[in-house]
């Protein structure tokens, strides 16, 4: 799988901080900084050849909008889907919460676009309005697929908060075999990880996991405190929360690291090509 380029993800990262500075602070769902975080997003990918679509989240605050990418390659019926919450809380920016998934499975889309695999299956990409006030947009999203186009999501990889600033490293544990996949990829580094506890439930996994569909993702903490035992697994400070920025206004790049930032964006590039089928070579034509 290819490396996912740091550069790349802090570039989307610093533009949706400017978006949230110039909306008065945050980029929450009814807001513009919101509308303008989707139009970043979708400029990039129409600017990489994905068609894109958007869908208006009639449940969400503000009709808010989630924004849809597939890769038009591989076998449509066997899709992975890889998802991210795109708006913040109105107190801060949400430069990790949920900057960081939304850049990283950005630039998974534009790195897939330009290297071009020979795949198996569909690669789809979601950004999700109004996580925040009861994930509606993810739940609005899997309430209108018709059963038929349900089954055929084999995964479902979500991406909320992966650049804490006392990070750890954890899995969802939903499904051993999706699990697995990320596991081989942090053994490959010599870093361990954990099963995720903390975000059962409370991401936009849960919208897709309700409807049956087999669902992963990573995280590298909220506001639960860190203990001795996992500083001694990944360094950082005993006693404090992953992200002690996490809901507020200092939810900013500078607030951001670039250690998990970097290993889990490859993480998801490793995910996605060995569950996808994506080979190293460029098909021709
Ligand atoms: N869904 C929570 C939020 O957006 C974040 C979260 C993710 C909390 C994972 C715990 C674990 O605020
Ligand atoms: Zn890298
Ligand atoms: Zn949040
Ligand atoms: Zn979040
Ligand atoms: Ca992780």
């Amino acid at each position: 799988a290819p490396d996912i380029s740091l550069a790349n993800v802090r570039a989307h990262l610093s533009q949706l901080e400017t978006i949230a500075r110039q909306y008065g602070g945050s980029r929450t769902a009814a807001s513009g900084g919101y509308a303008a975080s989707v139009s970043y997003v979708e400029q990039k990918l129409k600017a990489a050849g994905f068609t894109t679509s958007r869908q208006t989240c009639t449940s969400c605050s503000g009709q808010s909008q989630n924004l849809i990418a597939e890769w038009p390659h591989g076998d449509a019926n066997q899709v992975i889907m890889l998802g991210a919450h795109l708006d913040s809380v109105s107190a801060g920016p949400g430069i990790n919460d949920n900057g960081s998934g939304s850049a990283a499975i950005l630039e998974t889309a534009l790195t897939l676009a330009k290297t071009n695999p020979e795949i198996a299956k569909r690669v789809r990409f979601g950004w999700w309005a109004d996580e925040e006030s009861g994930m509606r947009g993810s739940r609005h999203y899997v309430n209108n697929l018709p059963s038929a186009e349900r089954s055929k999501i084999k995964a479902y990889l979500n991406f909320d908060m992966i650049a804490s600033s006392n990070w750890g490293h954890f899995v969802y544990d939903d499904v051993a075999s999706i699990k697995a996949v990320f596991d081989e990829y942090f053994a490959t580094l010599n870093v361990p990880t954990e099963g995720d506890s903390e975000g059962d439930g409370r991401s936009d996994h849960a919208s897709f996991k309700s409807a049956g569909i087999p669902v992963g993702g990573l995280a590298t903490g909220a506001g639960d405190i860190k203990s001795a035992a996992q500083q001694r697994k990944w360094g950082g400070t005993a006693g404090a929360a992953f992200d002690n920025c996490y809901h507020r206004a200092c939810d900013t790049l500078s607030n951001l690291k670039d250690v998990p930032m970097d290993r889990n964006s490859d993480a998801i590039a490793y995910a996605v090509w060995k569950l996808a089928g994506a080979g190293t070579t460029t098909p021709p034509g």
